[in-house]
Protein backbone atom coordinates (compact mmCIF):
# COMPACT_ATOMS: atom_id res chain seq x y z
CA UNK A 1 0.00 0.00 0.00
CA UNK A 2 1.00 3.33 -0.57
CA UNK A 3 2.21 5.44 2.17
CA UNK A 4 1.04 8.59 0.25
CA UNK A 5 -2.50 8.78 -1.46
CA UNK A 6 -2.80 11.50 -3.99
CA UNK A 7 -6.48 11.90 -4.64
CA UNK A 8 -7.26 13.40 -8.43
CA UNK A 9 -10.43 14.33 -10.35
CA UNK A 10 -7.62 13.19 -13.65
CA UNK A 11 -5.00 10.95 -13.41
CA UNK A 12 -2.67 13.36 -15.98
CA UNK A 13 -2.96 15.89 -13.52
CA UNK A 14 -1.66 14.01 -10.40
CA UNK A 15 1.23 12.22 -12.44
CA UNK A 16 3.11 15.67 -11.35
CA UNK A 17 2.68 15.47 -7.53
CA UNK A 18 3.20 11.34 -8.07
CA UNK A 19 6.28 12.05 -9.63
CA UNK A 20 7.98 14.80 -6.60
CA UNK A 21 6.24 12.45 -4.00
CA UNK A 22 7.83 9.19 -5.81
CA UNK A 23 11.25 9.74 -4.80
CA UNK A 24 10.97 9.36 -1.35
CA UNK A 25 7.44 7.55 0.07
CA UNK A 26 5.51 5.07 -1.76
CA UNK A 27 2.82 6.38 -3.31
CA UNK A 28 -0.75 5.32 -4.93
CA UNK A 29 -3.41 7.86 -7.01
CA UNK A 30 -6.76 7.11 -6.60
CA UNK A 31 -10.18 8.89 -8.65
CA UNK A 32 -11.54 11.84 -6.16
CA UNK A 33 -15.13 10.47 -7.08
CA UNK A 34 -14.36 6.77 -5.82
CA UNK A 35 -12.66 7.70 -2.76
CA UNK A 36 -14.75 7.96 0.65
CA UNK A 37 -13.87 9.10 3.96
CA UNK A 38 -13.62 5.40 5.00
CA UNK A 39 -10.89 4.65 1.85
CA UNK A 40 -8.38 7.25 4.12
CA UNK A 41 -9.51 5.93 7.79
CA UNK A 42 -5.45 3.87 7.55
CA UNK A 43 -3.83 6.25 5.04
CA UNK A 44 -0.98 7.78 6.56
CA UNK A 45 -1.16 11.06 4.09
CA UNK A 46 -3.37 12.54 1.41
CA UNK A 47 -3.00 14.93 -0.93
CA UNK A 48 -5.79 16.45 -2.83
CA UNK A 49 -4.47 17.32 -6.32
CA UNK A 50 -6.89 18.52 -8.62
CA UNK A 51 -7.49 20.09 -12.04
CA UNK A 52 -11.09 21.22 -11.68
CA UNK A 53 -12.64 22.58 -8.49
CA UNK A 54 -16.17 22.91 -9.53
CA UNK A 55 -19.41 22.29 -7.52
CA UNK A 56 -18.74 18.31 -7.74
CA UNK A 57 -14.99 18.05 -6.80
CA UNK A 58 -15.99 21.27 -4.24
CA UNK A 59 -18.55 19.06 -2.39
CA UNK A 60 -16.46 16.05 -2.28
CA UNK A 61 -13.48 17.53 -1.14
CA UNK A 62 -15.86 19.05 1.48
CA UNK A 63 -17.14 15.92 2.97
CA UNK A 64 -13.69 14.38 3.07
CA UNK A 65 -12.73 16.99 4.60
CA UNK A 66 -15.64 17.22 7.68
CA UNK A 67 -13.13 14.08 8.91
CA UNK A 68 -10.47 16.21 11.34
CA UNK A 69 -8.50 13.20 11.37
CA UNK A 70 -8.34 13.62 7.35
CA UNK A 71 -8.28 17.32 7.16
CA UNK A 72 -5.12 17.36 9.41
CA UNK A 73 -3.26 14.72 7.18
CA UNK A 74 -3.67 16.34 4.29
CA UNK A 75 -2.12 18.45 1.83
CA UNK A 76 -3.97 21.10 -0.80
CA UNK A 77 -1.63 20.90 -4.00
CA UNK A 78 -2.19 23.97 -6.36
CA UNK A 79 -0.10 24.08 -9.55
CA UNK A 80 1.05 27.83 -9.07
CA UNK A 81 1.65 30.26 -6.61
CA UNK A 82 -0.50 32.80 -9.48
CA UNK A 83 -3.74 30.34 -8.16
CA UNK A 84 -4.28 32.47 -5.38
CA UNK A 85 -7.97 32.54 -5.13
CA UNK A 86 -7.79 28.26 -4.81
CA UNK A 87 -5.59 28.79 -2.17
CA UNK A 88 -8.10 30.78 -0.42
CA UNK A 89 -10.69 28.41 -1.22
CA UNK A 90 -8.54 25.66 0.40
CA UNK A 91 -8.01 27.33 3.59
CA UNK A 92 -11.75 28.29 3.76
CA UNK A 93 -12.05 24.23 3.78
CA UNK A 94 -9.82 23.73 6.82
CA UNK A 95 -6.28 22.83 4.72
CA UNK A 96 -3.47 23.90 7.16
CA UNK A 97 -1.04 22.55 4.54
CA UNK A 98 -0.73 23.84 0.98
CA UNK A 99 1.89 23.28 -1.55
CA UNK A 100 2.46 25.15 -4.92
CA UNK A 101 3.46 22.12 -7.30
CA UNK A 102 5.96 24.85 -9.34
CA UNK A 103 7.96 25.44 -5.89
CA UNK A 104 9.66 21.98 -6.49
CA UNK A 105 9.35 18.33 -5.50
CA UNK A 106 11.24 19.21 -1.99
CA UNK A 107 8.34 22.06 -1.28
CA UNK A 108 6.48 18.75 -1.65
CA UNK A 109 7.82 16.15 0.28
CA UNK A 110 8.74 18.44 3.50
CA UNK A 111 5.04 19.25 3.59
CA UNK A 112 4.34 15.20 3.18
CA UNK A 113 7.42 14.68 5.96
CA UNK A 114 5.85 17.19 8.33
CA UNK A 115 2.43 15.04 8.43
CA UNK A 116 4.37 11.72 9.10
CA UNK A 117 6.71 13.57 12.17
CA UNK A 118 3.21 14.55 13.63
CA UNK A 119 2.66 10.46 13.63
CA UNK A 120 6.47 10.02 15.06
CA UNK A 121 5.68 12.14 17.86
CA UNK A 122 2.29 10.76 18.92
CA UNK A 123 3.55 7.08 18.16
CA UNK A 124 7.14 7.63 20.29
CA UNK A 125 5.65 9.44 22.77
CA UNK A 126 5.09 6.70 25.18
CA UNK A 127 8.34 4.43 23.98
CA UNK A 128 11.50 4.15 24.83
CA UNK A 129 13.12 7.82 25.56
CA UNK A 130 16.46 6.77 24.24
CA UNK A 131 15.22 5.09 21.09
CA UNK A 132 12.70 8.30 20.12
CA UNK A 133 15.59 10.57 20.62
CA UNK A 134 17.86 8.43 18.79
CA UNK A 135 14.92 8.16 16.08
CA UNK A 136 14.53 11.76 15.40
CA UNK A 137 17.97 12.80 15.17
CA UNK A 138 18.63 9.81 12.54
CA UNK A 139 15.53 10.56 10.45
CA UNK A 140 15.95 14.16 10.33
CA UNK A 141 20.23 13.66 9.49
CA UNK A 142 18.75 11.63 6.81
CA UNK A 143 15.52 12.75 5.39
CA UNK A 144 18.59 16.53 4.68
CA UNK A 145 20.82 14.35 3.22
CA UNK A 146 18.11 12.85 1.22
CA UNK A 147 16.88 16.04 -0.04
CA UNK A 148 20.31 17.52 -0.48
CA UNK A 149 21.24 14.87 -2.72
CA UNK A 150 18.17 15.02 -4.91
CA UNK A 151 18.77 18.58 -4.81
CA UNK A 152 22.08 18.17 -6.49
CA UNK A 153 23.07 20.40 -3.28
CA UNK A 154 26.25 20.03 -1.36
CA UNK A 155 25.48 17.63 1.29
CA UNK A 156 26.47 17.67 4.65
CA UNK A 157 27.15 14.18 5.78
CA UNK A 158 28.04 15.59 9.54
CA UNK A 159 24.94 15.84 10.02
CA UNK A 160 24.46 12.15 10.74
CA UNK A 161 27.13 12.24 13.48
CA UNK A 162 24.79 13.39 16.75
CA UNK A 163 22.43 10.52 15.32
CA UNK A 164 25.18 7.81 15.17
CA UNK A 165 26.44 8.78 17.89
CA UNK A 166 22.98 8.21 20.08
CA UNK A 167 22.73 4.99 18.61
CA UNK A 168 24.95 3.04 20.52
CA UNK A 169 23.79 4.16 24.13
CA UNK A 170 19.82 4.10 23.01
CA UNK A 171 20.69 0.30 22.16
CA UNK A 172 22.65 -0.49 25.23
CA UNK A 173 20.19 1.03 27.84
CA UNK A 174 16.98 0.30 25.72
CA UNK A 175 17.90 -2.68 23.85
CA UNK A 176 18.15 -2.85 20.03
CA UNK A 177 14.81 -3.99 19.76
CA UNK A 178 13.25 -0.70 20.83
CA UNK A 179 15.48 1.05 18.49
CA UNK A 180 14.13 -0.86 15.76
CA UNK A 181 11.05 -0.48 16.75
CA UNK A 182 11.43 2.93 16.15
CA UNK A 183 13.06 2.70 13.25
CA UNK A 184 9.63 0.86 11.69
CA UNK A 185 7.71 3.67 12.10
CA UNK A 186 9.60 5.65 9.67
CA UNK A 187 7.55 6.36 6.09
CA UNK A 188 10.58 6.57 3.98
CA UNK A 189 11.89 2.72 3.51
CA UNK A 190 15.80 3.89 3.28
CA UNK A 191 15.45 5.80 6.52
CA UNK A 192 13.27 2.86 7.92
CA UNK A 193 15.96 0.26 7.12
CA UNK A 194 19.26 2.32 8.09
CA UNK A 195 18.09 3.16 11.36
CA UNK A 196 17.23 -0.53 12.22
CA UNK A 197 21.03 -1.31 10.18
CA UNK A 198 22.67 1.08 12.80
CA UNK A 199 20.83 -0.49 15.43
CA UNK A 200 21.50 -3.94 14.85
CA UNK A 201 25.27 -3.08 14.05
CA UNK A 202 25.92 -1.41 17.30
CA UNK A 203 24.14 -4.23 19.12
CA UNK A 204 26.86 -6.21 17.52
CA UNK A 205 29.70 -4.53 18.16
CA UNK A 206 28.38 -4.32 22.15
CA UNK A 207 27.88 -8.52 21.75
CA UNK A 208 31.67 -8.08 20.61
CA UNK A 209 32.65 -5.41 23.57
CA UNK A 210 34.35 -3.34 20.94
CA UNK A 211 35.30 0.00 22.36
CA UNK A 212 33.13 3.18 21.75
CA UNK A 213 35.09 4.70 18.78
CA UNK A 214 34.11 1.24 17.02
CA UNK A 215 30.37 1.55 18.00
CA UNK A 216 30.39 4.97 16.62
CA UNK A 217 31.55 3.72 12.94
CA UNK A 218 28.98 0.86 13.59
CA UNK A 219 26.76 3.04 13.73
CA UNK A 220 27.76 5.62 10.78
CA UNK A 221 28.04 2.84 8.79
CA UNK A 222 25.12 1.43 9.18
CA UNK A 223 23.22 4.75 9.13
CA UNK A 224 25.03 5.56 5.34
CA UNK A 225 25.48 2.07 3.45
CA UNK A 226 22.79 2.87 1.60
CA UNK A 227 23.08 6.56 1.28
CA UNK A 228 23.06 6.01 -2.48
CA UNK A 229 19.64 4.26 -2.66
CA UNK A 230 18.36 8.04 -2.23
CA UNK A 231 19.03 9.09 -5.64
CA UNK A 232 16.77 6.07 -6.98
CA UNK A 233 12.91 6.02 -7.27
CA UNK A 234 11.27 4.11 -4.27
CA UNK A 235 8.92 2.90 -6.92
CA UNK A 236 11.86 1.36 -8.53
CA UNK A 237 13.27 0.09 -5.05
CA UNK A 238 9.86 -1.10 -4.18
CA UNK A 239 8.58 -2.32 -7.09
CA UNK A 240 6.26 -5.54 -6.76
CA UNK A 241 7.07 -6.63 -10.01
CA UNK A 242 10.09 -9.03 -11.67
CA UNK A 243 13.00 -6.36 -12.20
CA UNK A 244 14.73 -6.05 -15.86
CA UNK A 245 18.23 -6.08 -16.39
CA UNK A 246 18.75 -2.23 -16.24
CA UNK A 247 16.79 -2.19 -13.21
CA UNK A 248 18.81 -4.33 -11.39
CA UNK A 249 21.69 -2.74 -12.41
CA UNK A 250 20.57 0.69 -11.62
CA UNK A 251 19.62 -0.52 -8.00
CA UNK A 252 23.06 -2.70 -7.79
CA UNK A 253 25.18 0.74 -8.60
CA UNK A 254 23.97 1.99 -4.58
CA UNK A 255 26.80 1.01 -2.78
CA UNK A 256 29.51 2.12 -5.25
CA UNK A 257 27.44 5.89 -5.52
CA UNK A 258 26.96 5.66 -2.15
CA UNK A 259 30.52 5.69 -1.47
CA UNK A 260 31.34 8.14 -4.43
CA UNK A 261 28.96 10.93 -2.79
CA UNK A 262 30.76 9.89 0.53
CA UNK A 263 34.31 10.62 -0.53
CA UNK A 264 33.14 13.72 -2.38
CA UNK A 265 32.06 15.74 0.63
CA UNK A 266 34.66 14.33 2.44
CA UNK A 267 35.13 14.03 6.19
CA UNK A 268 34.19 10.77 6.61
CA UNK A 269 36.43 8.09 7.47
CA UNK A 270 38.03 5.59 5.05
CA UNK A 271 37.39 2.61 6.22
CA UNK A 272 33.32 3.99 7.23
CA UNK A 273 34.04 4.83 2.71
CA UNK A 274 34.71 1.41 2.35
CA UNK A 275 32.33 -0.53 3.94
CA UNK A 276 29.58 1.13 2.58
CA UNK A 277 31.19 0.40 -1.02
CA UNK A 278 31.34 -3.22 -0.29
CA UNK A 279 28.33 -4.03 1.85
CA UNK A 280 27.08 -6.16 -0.52
CA UNK A 281 30.15 -7.96 -1.34
CA UNK A 282 30.83 -11.66 -0.24
CA UNK A 283 33.78 -13.76 0.89
CA UNK A 284 33.69 -15.96 -1.83
CA UNK A 285 33.53 -13.14 -4.64
CA UNK A 286 29.98 -13.69 -5.73
CA UNK A 287 28.91 -10.33 -4.25
CA UNK A 288 28.68 -6.68 -5.80
CA UNK A 289 29.70 -4.63 -6.88
CA UNK A 290 33.09 -5.95 -7.38
CA UNK A 291 33.18 -9.31 -6.38
CA UNK A 292 35.80 -8.46 -3.66
CA UNK A 293 37.23 -11.89 -2.17
CA UNK A 294 37.85 -12.29 1.75
CA UNK A 295 40.29 -10.47 3.33
CA UNK A 296 39.62 -7.73 0.79
CA UNK A 297 36.17 -6.91 2.68
CA UNK A 298 37.25 -5.15 6.00
CA UNK A 299 35.82 -6.33 9.01
CA UNK A 300 33.72 -3.15 10.03
CA UNK A 301 31.77 -3.87 6.20
CA UNK A 302 31.32 -7.75 7.28
CA UNK A 303 29.63 -6.44 10.43
CA UNK A 304 27.38 -4.16 8.26
CA UNK A 305 26.66 -6.85 5.89
CA UNK A 306 25.28 -9.13 8.72
CA UNK A 307 23.27 -6.42 10.15
CA UNK A 308 22.01 -5.18 6.82
CA UNK A 309 21.35 -8.88 5.67
CA UNK A 310 19.10 -9.19 9.06
CA UNK A 311 17.43 -6.17 8.84
CA UNK A 312 16.01 -6.71 5.02
CA UNK A 313 14.82 -10.13 5.60
CA UNK A 314 13.07 -9.20 8.41
CA UNK A 315 11.30 -6.23 6.64
CA UNK A 316 8.03 -6.71 4.24
CA UNK A 317 8.91 -5.53 0.82
CA UNK A 318 6.25 -5.07 -1.78
CA UNK A 319 7.59 -8.13 -3.83
CA UNK A 320 7.59 -10.42 -0.62
CA UNK A 321 6.27 -10.62 3.31
CA UNK A 322 8.75 -10.13 6.31
CA UNK A 323 10.60 -13.24 7.71
CA UNK A 324 10.53 -14.13 11.41
CA UNK A 325 13.98 -13.55 13.03
CA UNK A 326 13.98 -17.17 13.20
CA UNK A 327 13.84 -17.86 9.51
CA UNK A 328 16.29 -15.31 8.30
CA UNK A 329 18.74 -16.43 11.23
CA UNK A 330 18.11 -19.42 9.18
CA UNK A 331 18.94 -18.28 5.75
CA UNK A 332 22.08 -16.41 7.11
CA UNK A 333 23.14 -19.89 8.43
CA UNK A 334 23.31 -21.10 5.29
CA UNK A 335 25.75 -18.11 3.93
CA UNK A 336 27.64 -18.65 6.87
CA UNK A 337 31.31 -19.30 5.75
CA UNK A 338 30.71 -19.18 2.17
CA UNK A 339 29.32 -15.47 1.76
CA UNK A 340 29.09 -13.76 5.13
CA UNK A 341 31.68 -14.12 8.05
CA UNK A 342 30.79 -17.51 10.59
CA UNK A 343 31.90 -15.98 13.44
CA UNK A 344 30.42 -12.73 13.34
CA UNK A 345 27.37 -14.08 12.46
CA UNK A 346 27.85 -16.72 15.82
CA UNK A 347 27.89 -13.30 18.14
CA UNK A 348 24.97 -11.30 16.48
CA UNK A 349 22.37 -14.97 16.78
CA UNK A 350 21.93 -14.52 20.10
CA UNK A 351 20.80 -10.69 19.78
CA UNK A 352 17.75 -11.58 17.72
CA UNK A 353 17.12 -14.47 18.78
CA UNK A 354 17.76 -14.49 22.90
CA UNK A 355 15.18 -11.87 23.64
CA UNK A 356 16.82 -11.33 27.38
CA UNK A 357 19.89 -10.42 25.26
CA UNK A 358 17.84 -8.23 22.81
CA UNK A 359 16.50 -6.06 25.76
CA UNK A 360 19.54 -4.81 26.91
CA UNK A 361 23.38 -5.41 26.69
CA UNK A 362 25.75 -3.11 28.95
CA UNK A 363 28.63 -1.91 27.63
CA UNK A 364 31.53 -3.31 29.11
CA UNK A 365 33.33 -1.25 31.64
CA UNK A 366 37.04 -1.88 30.11
CA UNK A 367 36.32 -2.44 26.37
CA UNK A 368 39.53 -2.54 24.48
CA UNK A 369 41.60 -0.65 22.08
CA UNK A 370 39.71 0.15 18.77
CA UNK A 371 40.18 -2.02 15.92
CA UNK A 372 38.16 -1.90 13.06
CA UNK A 373 39.17 1.47 11.87
CA UNK A 374 42.75 -0.61 11.19
CA UNK A 375 40.74 -3.12 9.49
CA UNK A 376 41.57 -5.38 12.69
CA UNK A 377 39.50 -8.53 13.02
CA UNK A 378 37.69 -8.13 16.52
CA UNK A 379 37.40 -12.49 16.83
CA UNK A 380 41.48 -12.12 15.59
CA UNK A 381 43.14 -9.39 16.83
CA UNK A 382 46.45 -11.69 16.54
CA UNK A 383 46.14 -11.59 12.61
CA UNK A 384 46.76 -8.02 12.36
CA UNK A 385 44.94 -5.75 9.86
CA UNK A 386 43.39 -7.70 7.13
CA UNK A 387 43.54 -6.25 3.46
CA UNK A 388 41.14 -4.19 2.77
CA UNK A 389 41.72 -1.93 0.64
CA UNK A 390 40.08 2.38 -0.18
CA UNK A 391 39.53 3.15 -3.83
FE1 LIG B 1 22.47 -1.87 0.19
FE1 LIG C 1 20.73 -2.02 3.15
Amino acid sequence: MGEVFILSDRPSGASVAAKMIDQVYPSEVHPLAMTSVDDLADVPAVIFSLGNFGPVEIRQVRALCEEVEICRKSIFAIRSRSERARAMQAEAFGFKRIVFLDDGSPAVQDAVSAIFEEDYKAALEKAAPLAGDTFFACSKALLAIGSELRQLKPVRISRALPGAGKVSHAVSIEGVGQMVKAASLHHDPTCRHSIAVAGYAAALGQALDLAEEDLRLLAMTGLLHDIGKMLIPVSLQEKAGRLDHGEVARIREHPELGAKILRMQGGVEPVVVQAVRSHHEYLDGSGYPFGLKGERISPLSRMVTIADTFAALTERRAYRPAKSPAEAIAIMAGMAGSKIDAGLLAAFRPIVLDTAFARRHPLPKSPGRPVLKEGIHPLRPEEGNSRWTVA
